[in-house]
This record gives structure tokens, sequence and C-alpha cells, in this order.
């Protein structure tokens, strides 16, 4: 191989977020168990398995909610583990969480608005700026809140009190209000759960969107497989809080122990999963 194509191979590789030997314990559960994966920048990236496999617990290791018993995790070269998790926001990672989180009074614009402020805030003391400026700042942060929700197909919602929408919906707000921060790579944690199917297809065009024009990086956490198949280019498979298989949709979904995953009988799996994460 000449010399400039293994450069080039290794341009391609490049991994915008790097996780390895990631280990977290729970007491006697190991949850995530060595783990090791590379994200590409641009990439919608979809990991999924069954319940209790570690996928969120995996997020919350790169968001900062949870500090990981060993291993490294490193974000364009930067090593995440050493900063605190406003940093990390600071950095360009955003998040959704699986049972959402907004504020549940406020209007859907205005939690577009209020996480916009509190971004901006933590990352450049704009706390201290006059008053005038201020005003600009909200008008913009509004503009760009309206934008979101535009392409994301839910400006109808933009004055409804949030905490009165239906799941699917509130759901959507969460990826618009992570959206709204502009990062470079957001973790999406279930977000087709309660989604209605019509809806599906519209979100799944604009992740690509987002991915094509705006050259966002996701993490997709979904159980809902048309949309994994629709929008990934790579589909982890976690069980047990190791990776079962990778690769495109068609070859990680056809893998054979990840048709056993899924389709064991839920009871057998409920025992087997205690055992297997009990530690010796
Ligand atoms: N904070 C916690 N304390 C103790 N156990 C936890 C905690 N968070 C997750 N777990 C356990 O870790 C395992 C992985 O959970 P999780 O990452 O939420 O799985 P998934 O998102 O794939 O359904 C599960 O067995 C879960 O019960
Ligand atoms: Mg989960």
């Amino acid at each position: 191989m000449s010399e400039i194509s293994e450069m080039s191979d290794q341009g391609a590789d490049k991994a915008l977020l790097d996780v390895r030997g990631l280990t977290v314990r729970f007491g006697g559960l190991v949850a995530l168990n060595a783990l090791d994966l590379r994200v590409r920048e641009g990439q919608i990236f979809a990991l999924v398995g069954p319940n209790g496999a570690g996928k969120t617990t995996l997020l919350n290791c790169v968001s900062g909610f949870t500090q990981p018993s060993a291993g490294s995790l490193t974000f364009d070269g930067v090593d995440l583990l050493a900063l605190p998790r406003r940093q990390r926001a600071a950095l360009g990672i955003g998040r959704t969480f699986q049972n959402v989180q907004l504020f549940a009074s406020m209007t859907v614009l205005d939690n577009l608005v209020a996480a916009q402020h509190a971004h901006l805030r933590a990352n450049f003391a704009a706390s201290l700026l006059p008053f005038g400026p201020a005003i600009a700042e909200d008008r913009r942060a509004r503009a760009h809140g309206r934008e979101i929700l535009e392409l994301l197909g839910i400006a109808r919602y933009a004055n409804a009190v949030a905490g009165a929408l239906p799941f699917g919906v509130q759901k959507l707000v969460g990826v618009a209000r992570a959206l709204a921060l502009r990062p470079r790579l957001v973790l999406l944690d279930e977000p087709a759960a309660g989604m209605p199917q019509t809806e599906v297809a519209q979100f799944a065009g604009a992740l690509r969107r987002w991915r094509d024009e705006l050259h966002v990086t996701f993490m997709l956490i979904e159980h809902n497989m048309s949309l994994v198949q629709s929008v990934a280019e790579t589909v982890s498979v976690l069980d047990y809080g190791r990776k079962l298989a990778e690769g495109t949709p068609a070859e990680a979904l056809a893998n054979p122990a990840v048709l056993e995953a899924y389709l064991g009988s839920a009871g057998a799996r409920e025992g087997a999963h205690a055992d297997a994460h009990a530690e010796r």
C-alpha cells in the first residue's frame, strides 16, 4: 500500500468520539464491559440492544453524568474524562434524555430559548453583558429556536405548554433543545419512543439534513429498527455491556448473536442478565 493511501485511510478512520476499554460498574453489576467504539465525524451511528444492555450508561459517560471505572473517552482528541459536564457541553456535545426532562410549565419555544441562554452564559459569561445586547441575544435565540422547530416539523407547538404535549412530541422538543445549542455531536436516547410512525419518517429526514447540511454527528440509541435502517451508516449492537456486532444496519442486524439477543424469551433473558452481570 502506498504511503498516500495509508494516510487517507487514517483520515477516513479518524474518530470524533473514541471509546476505549470503557468499563462501568454499579456495585457488583457490570453495565459496560471493556467497550471499544469509534464514531466518525458526520456519521449517524446507531446503538441498539436489549433493555439493560448499557446503552444509556454509555451516553451518560460521554455527557458526564456517569464516571466510568476504567477506560478512556476522547472527543476530537480531547480527554473527556478530565472535563466536568458543562465543559463537555461547551465542546459541542449535546444530548437528549430517555424520559425527556423539559421545563414542563414553559412553552416549547421558551424551553429552547432558556437552554440557549444557559449555554451562552456557561460558555462566555454573557450574563455580564449590559441590558441592550441581552435583548438582541434573546431575539436571536427566539429566531434560532423557531428555525429548529420548523426543521423538525413541530413549529405548530412553539407556543404550547411543554408539559401538556404528548410524550412523542416532548421527545422531539428534547431533540430541538439539544440542536439549538449548535452541537457537533448529539447523543439521542430513544428519540422515536412514543413518536407516531408517520412522524418517524419526517424525523429521519431531519436527522439526515442536520448531518448533511450542518455536519452534525449523531449517536442514536433506538429500538425503532425502521428508523435505524433508514438513517444509520453504522450500527453497533450491545448486550451485557459488550459489543455483540457492528457494521452496516443489514450486516449488524443479520448477525445470529443479535437475533438471539433480541428474540430470546424475555423471562429467560432476565435471569440470564442477572447471572451475566454478577461479578465473580
Ligand atoms: N445508576 C445506576 N445504578 C445502578 N445500576 C444502574 C444504574 N444505571 C444503570 N444501571 C444498570 O446498568 C445496566 C445498564 O443500564 P442502561 O445503561 O440503562 O441500559 P439500556 O439503556 O441499554 O437499557 C442495567 O442493568 C441497569 O439496571
Ligand atoms: Mg436506556
